[in-house]
């Protein structure tokens, strides 16, 4: 062969690699933030280096990578007056959410692949944000194809939203987490017992949560950590349950959100229907040791439980349906609460990002080589007051309303700039299922690290 020919064959040197988009600042890497930039080809991270001629540069702001938000009910199909997939994955882009996990109590309830298919195309119209569309059971019937395509296995040991309840004795549920563990699949449970939950009229939320005691957390909590077998808690909210975390086996991992962090029974409501949710809002005791669990690592993520009912649902306490909605307050929530003290940034980025994408989304989570490129550009500096009026859920309403919160400025979706300067500038249907993409068993699923 010529020696010309064999320079044509050569492989480019790396410098030469030019990228499809290249992004600097402050960039949140291995644990620390450091100066630097970022190249992006075909929607993932293909270089991060000292510079890149050419980067769009953020200055000071910080830039992170896409939360996944392992816990929302956007609704659809069933109720889109309360929210549809459009304006969920609008409300999750704002809050620096690149990716969500969709709980199954749509309507129909969402256990057989009909119903999923159904959801799939009405999801893939809509989404501007990456998700995966999480399976129920109903009947005690698992529908292996709709399995297949799901991220998870949703339970609900207790009635909520939906009405559904999968009662499991110790041997059924023995039976139910091997099967899954087959399947390769995690299992996320609603921890409440129902023995413990009474239905007695409720008109504000004291009440409520005499209906829904500590005592039924505790109970659920430990017949699933007792079983041995690696699971999900979802929605941790109580002092026995945080006690009990301490003994969880391998691969038994927990989510709290930021209505149990932030609020109490006894925190100001405009209206006390909005804070009506399950499992409840409890006492100051259980709020403070929620911190404590998320800090030392008994908790291991945050989830929104994004639950948005309309204001009218909401009017009368005891017809009200429970539920708040918090995709797009969760990450700016917390950021404030970092630079408070309450949490260090570190284990902010653990929690929200790392964590459930590892958990959950392992494509996503970390600023690395070969990770889809969704990045959050931040600066610590803007702070702003939640004003519901400008959120993007159909909820119309927040019980955050007027904390402090820090959102992103800009968000990138796999490359593509979603967000500029708190402007959408995406477009509907550019969210990717990432569980239907791939043949059974490449859906990028692994078994948690254990922490701690
Ligand atoms: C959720 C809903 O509205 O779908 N409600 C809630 O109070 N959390 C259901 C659930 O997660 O339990
Ligand atoms: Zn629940
Ligand atoms: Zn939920």
């Amino acid at each position: 062969m010529p020696s010309d020919m064999q320079k044509t064959f050569y492989p480019r040197p790396l410098t030469s690699v030019k990228f499809d988009t290249a992004i600097s600042g402050r960039i949140y890497v291995n644990g620390e933030l450091i100066e630097g930039a970022i190249g992006i080809v075909d929607g993932k991270i293909a270089a991060i280096k000292k510079r890149i001629s050419g980067a769009r540069d953020y200055g000071d702001s910080i830039i992170l990578p896409g939360r996944v938000d392992p816990h929302v009910h956007f609704r659809d199909p069933g109720y889109t007056q309360k929210e549809d997939f459009l304006t969920g994955t609008l409300s999750a882009a704002f809050g620096g959410v690149t990716c969500i996990l969709d709980m199954p109590n749509t309507e129909p309830f969402l256990y057989r692949y009909p119903a999923l298919e159904e959801k799939e195309y009405i999801a893939s119209r809509k989404a501007v944000v990456d998700y995966g569309l999480i399976t129920g059971m109903k009947n005690r019937i698992l529908d292996e194809k709709a399995l297949k395509r799901s991220p998870a296995l949703k339970i609900f040991m207790a009635p909520t939203t939906g009405g559904i309840v999968n009662e499991l004795d110790d041997l059924a549920l023995q039976y139910l987490l091997n099967l899954m563990k087959d399947y390769g699949k995690p299992v996320i449970f609603h921890a409440e017992d129902m023995k413990f939950i009474s239905n007695e009229k409720t008109g504000n939320l004291i009440e409520h949560l005499r209906n829904r005691p500590n005592m039924a957390e505790e109970s659920a909590v430990r017949r699933l950590i007792s079983s041995g077998k690696p699971l999900h808690m979802a929605h941790i909210t109580s002092t026995e349950a945080v006690e009990l975390l301490k003994n969880r086996t391998y691969g038994q991992t927990s989510e709290v959100t930021p209505h149990h962090l932030f609020l109490t029974v006894d925190s100001d409501f405009e209206n006390e229907a909005y804070g009506r949710v399950n499992p409840p809002l409890r006492k100051k005791r259980d709020r403070d040791a929620l911190w404590d669990a998320l800090r030392d690592g008994r908790i291991d993520m945050i989830s929104s439980d994004h639950a948005p009912h309309t204001m009218e649902e909401k009017e009368e306490f005891e017809t009200a349906p429970s539920g708040i909605p918090g995709v797009e307050t969760a990450l700016p929530l917390i950021l404030v609460a970092v630079k408070k003290g309450l949490l260090e940034f570190k284990r902010a980025v653990e929690v929200l990002i790392e964590n459930p994408a590892k958990r959950f989304c392992p494509r996503k989570g970390s600023i690395e080589v070969g990770k889809d490129a969704d990045l959050l550009v931040i600066d610590m500096k803007k702070v702003r007051r939640i004003d519901a009026e400008y959120l993007h859920s159909k909820a119309g309403w927040t019980p955050f309303e007027g904390m402090d919160a820090i959102f992103p400025e800009s968000v990138y979706l796999r490359g593509k700039r979603i967000i500029k300067n708190g402007n959408f500038e995406g477009e509907k249907g550019l969210g990717e299922n990432l569980w239907t993409k791939h043949p059974a068993g490449h859906n990028g699923h692994s078994e948690p690290e254990r922490e701690g």
